[in-house]
């Protein structure tokens, strides 16, 4: 059972992962079928009763730890990270938090609220500064805030999206994404958008977008970024598959930035991108993803 759609801001996303995935898997032989949770609930899934779940739902209720609690009552194996790193994974606050802790290169964050003192945030973290909802995926309600006076509008567009949103140092260079696959970080790209920010439509409708792979990095620093991606996934306990995206700033350290715990499988998604690269083609890529449920 490919599971996709759901009710996230990110469901057109999903619905695109979704049925890329379901493709793959019916012409390796695998007898797949589609479930979206909105239209047939949770219900189905015991009635159903799949062998495996591949988990193609981005953003809550799907890649936040809920789904995977349900597959976990119901025993049923299911792709990726479990109810913990799914659910840490999805609050880029607490993955901060976790890095923190281990000393692993983040940048400052703090929360807002509907009462910050906009002076004070913009004092700590210089501009131009970032705001993003707390639990939001592909870039919806992230903006780069350059003025102290734009800070509380990008507040209330966060906002529109999650009760939490948080501000984070804005980091001036180059944009890595690393996939993982199993114990394998597969090769880093480096993602170029002429307007200068990967949002929304620099992710899925625009064309303009570089993907650069070779990431253009010498080995040792691939090597190093491959590793710290690694270590980020492990902190928060990720498992199977997964994505992380990193900054490099113009001294060339890197800075975390966020997981994915189901990144993106359309067309335009990066981790089939790099699996292409490392010569594992899509349905490969799609089967390799499988094989991680129950593991
Ligand atoms: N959140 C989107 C799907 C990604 O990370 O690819
Ligand atoms: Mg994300």
């Amino acid at each position: 059972m490919v599971i996709y759609g759901g009710r996230s801001a990110e469901r057109e996303v999903s619905l695109k992962s979704g049925a890329a995935v379901l493709e793959a898997l019916r012409r390796s032989g695998v007898s797949a079928f589609g479930y979206d949770p909105v239209e047939g609930g949770l219900g189905g899934l015991e009635t159903l009763s799949p062998s495996r779940v591949f988990i193609a739902l981005h953003g809550r209720g799907g890649e936040d730890g809920t789904l995977q609690g349900a597959l976990e009552l119901l025993d049923i194996p299911y792709t990726g990270s479990g109810v913990l790193a799914s659910a840490l994974g999805m609050d880029k606050q607490r993955t901060k938090q976790v890095w923190q802790a281990l000393g692993l290169p983040t940048p400052e964050s703090i929360m807002l609220e509907p009462d910050s003192d906009w002076s004070q945030v913009v004092e700590m973290l210089g501009l131009p500064l970032i705001v993003k909802p707390v639990h939001e995926g592909s870039t919806l309600g992230i903006s780069i805030v350059k003025s102290q006076a734009a800070l509380e509008a990008a507040y209330q567009d966060a906002a529109r999206f999650d009760a939490r949103v948080m501000a984070e140092r804005f980091i001036q260079g180059e944009e890595y994404t690393v996939a993982l696959l199993g114990d394998q970080a597969l090769p880093a790209i480096r993602v170029e958008v002429p307007g200068g920010f990967y949002d929304y439509e620099a992710k899925y409708v625009s064309n303009t977008t570089r993907y650069h792979l070779p990431c253009g990095l010498n080995e040792a620093d691939e090597a190093a970024l491959a590793r710290l991606c690694q270590e980020a996934y492990a902190a928060i306990g990720g498992e199977g598959w997964g994505r992380v995206d990193v900054m490099r700033d113009a001294q060339g350290r890197f800075w975390l930035l966020e997981v994915n715990t189901v990144p993106g499988m359309t067309d335009h998604s990066l981790v089939p991108q790099a699996a292409a690269y490392a010569g594992i083609d899509f349905d490969a890529l799609v089967c390799r993803i499988l094989e991680t449920a129950g593991k």
